[in-house]
């Protein structure tokens, strides 16, 4: 999408979008009724001419960046619908708001339509209108939503990906494509180099599948050298069947989306090198594809994992902590990360624990639990702190090896969290469980169905911050 910033409206024909509060109703000729126009966040108003959409913020008191994202989100998503190719944001009465605006619009004019038979067509171009003197700052506000925006679209677009076409390999070929283009370093290591360097846990969730696994490393040396980086490790599994303890076949294809923890580390990864953050930043994506076959690992396997510990598998479907143990324990051993955040869509549990509009939140380490918050909180990605009790951990406990990949049913989400606090050991470490808001079936919030790039904003914030 083409963004501009300018004092005066340019020429043309334009759709023209103007924000309104639901206590300034009144000032439009005829004022409309509720019915008509709620002016609550995400409301549209569009049938007073065909040329002006106006979008509700809600109440003026309660205006915040939450509501202007959401509402320029729903408004894009509307226009691209109705085939809006040109819009004129009027913003002169929010300067302070073009940023969110900005990363709404292009976050709601998202949409996945690559193997539609009818695709609408994208807003081409987005022109954004501010008062003379904030042209300025408005100009960097503005391009910093784009950036921000972009990296999420383009992790959903990974995650949208269907699994026959994205798997490992592709997937380490779509890193080192984004390394190239925004100056990254990329590292992939293949099914040899991870049997080398005693990649248990991700050797045997990827054994089998016949398009094998890979870890994929991005490496952002914006701060000085030898300074400890911040590492953002992902779930990639590019499709989770379940392996031998095999999922029941209800939505099964939704599990697509179960390498949306590592394409948000690849979304944040391009953001923050475009961005130039002055930080040691590193990615992890741990890739592979979760299949039943005759190679596969199977339930009763004992495996010894990159930092030794040997897991007894009890469920093959408890894949995603497999691979994540793996990457962490990576994450301090090569990289000494000095923090690390993980994201994964890692549990049913955790949807069933806190629905689809938050995250769980799991950390060892208070001063980086309340940092990752802050940047969540910035993002509009809502997050939730979750505990891990000494009961969860006993939960895992295994009679025949150290721990065991799964605790079973009560506490799911805690004792996946607890399981992959042995990896990280005394490292400070925040784990995201993004089961449920990595995607959703319908549009909603200012975005289309499909994958939401969840994280992908919330990672650079805490990235760029303090
Ligand atoms: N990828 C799934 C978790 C998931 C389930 C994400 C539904 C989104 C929607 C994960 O690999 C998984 O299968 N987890 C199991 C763990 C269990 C076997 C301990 C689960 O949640 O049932
Ligand atoms: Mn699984
Ligand atoms: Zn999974």
């Amino acid at each position: 999408m083409k963004l501009r910033i300018v004092s005066e409206p340019p020429a043309g024909s334009w759709t023209t979008l103007k924000f309104i509060c639901k206590d300034e109703r009144a000032s439009l000729v005829p004022p409309p009724s509720d019915a008509e126009f709620s002016g609550d966040v995400g409301a549209l108003l569009s049938e007073r001419a065909a040329s002006t959409l106006y979008a509700g913020l809600g109440e003026s008191a309660k205006l915040d960046d939450a509501a202007i994202r959401e509402t320029a989100g729903a408004a894009a998503l509307a226009l691209r619908k109705r085939g809006k190719r040109k819009v004129l944001l009027l913003l002169n009465e929010h300067p302070k708001y073009v940023a969110s605006a900005v990363e709404g619009f292009v976050l709601g004019a998202y949409r996945f339509e690559t193997f539609r038979p009818k695709k609408t067509e994208p807003v081409a171009e987005l022109v954004v209108v501010v008062a003379k003197k904030d042209l300025a700052d408005a100009k960097k506000a503005a391009e910093h939503g784009l950036i921000l925006a972009e990296a999420a679209n383009a992790a959903r677009d990974l995650a949208n990906s269907p699994g026959n076409l994205l798997y490992p390999k592709t997937l380490a070929a779509a890193a080192k494509t984004v390394a190239a283009q925004c100056g990254l370093k990329c590292r992939v290591l293949d099914e040899k180099e991870l049997k080398l360097r005693k990649f248990g846990g991700i050797l045997a969730v990827g054994s089998g599948s016949s398009r094998g696994p890979r870890l994929i490393e991005l490496i952002h040396a914006g701060g000085p050298k030898g300074q400890a980086p911040l590492v953002l490790v992902g779930k990639a599994i590019t499709f989770d069947t379940g392996g031998i303890s095999i999922k029941p076949a209800g939505n099964m294809e939704e599990m697509i989306f179960d390498m949306c923890g590592g394409a948000a580390v690849l979304g944040a990864m391009q953001a923050i090198a475009r961005l130039s953050v002055r930080r040691n930043v590193v990615g992890i994506l741990a890739a592979a594809e979760n299949m039943p076959s005759g190679t596969a690992y199977r339930p009763g396997d004992i495996v010894t994992m990159h930092n030794k510990v040997n897991v007894e598998i009890v469920n093959t479907d408890a894949e995603g902590r497999m691979v994540l143990g793996d990457a962490l324990s990576w994450a301090r051993s090569e990289h000494k990360a000095a923090r690390i955040i993980n994201l994964a869509t890692l549990t049913g549990a955790c949807g069933v624990a806190l629905g689809d509009s938050a995250a769980g939140l799991w950390s060892n380490d208070d001063a980086f639990q309340a940092d990752v918050v802050r940047a969540a909180a910035e993002s509009g990605e809502r997050v939730w702190p979750m505990p891990i009790f000494p009961e969860h951990i006993e939960r895992i406990r295994s009679d025949v090896a150290q721990i065991k990949n799964s605790g079973g049913r009560l506490g799911g989400a805690c004792t996946a969290a607890a399981f992959l606090k042995v990896f990280v050991e005394k490292t400070p470490w925040v784990h995201l469980d993004i089961a449920y808001t990595a995607h959703c079936s319908s549009d909603k919030h200012g975005l289309a169905s499909g994958a939401t790039g969840f994280g992908v904003r919330t990672l650079v914030r805490l990235a760029s911050g303090g």
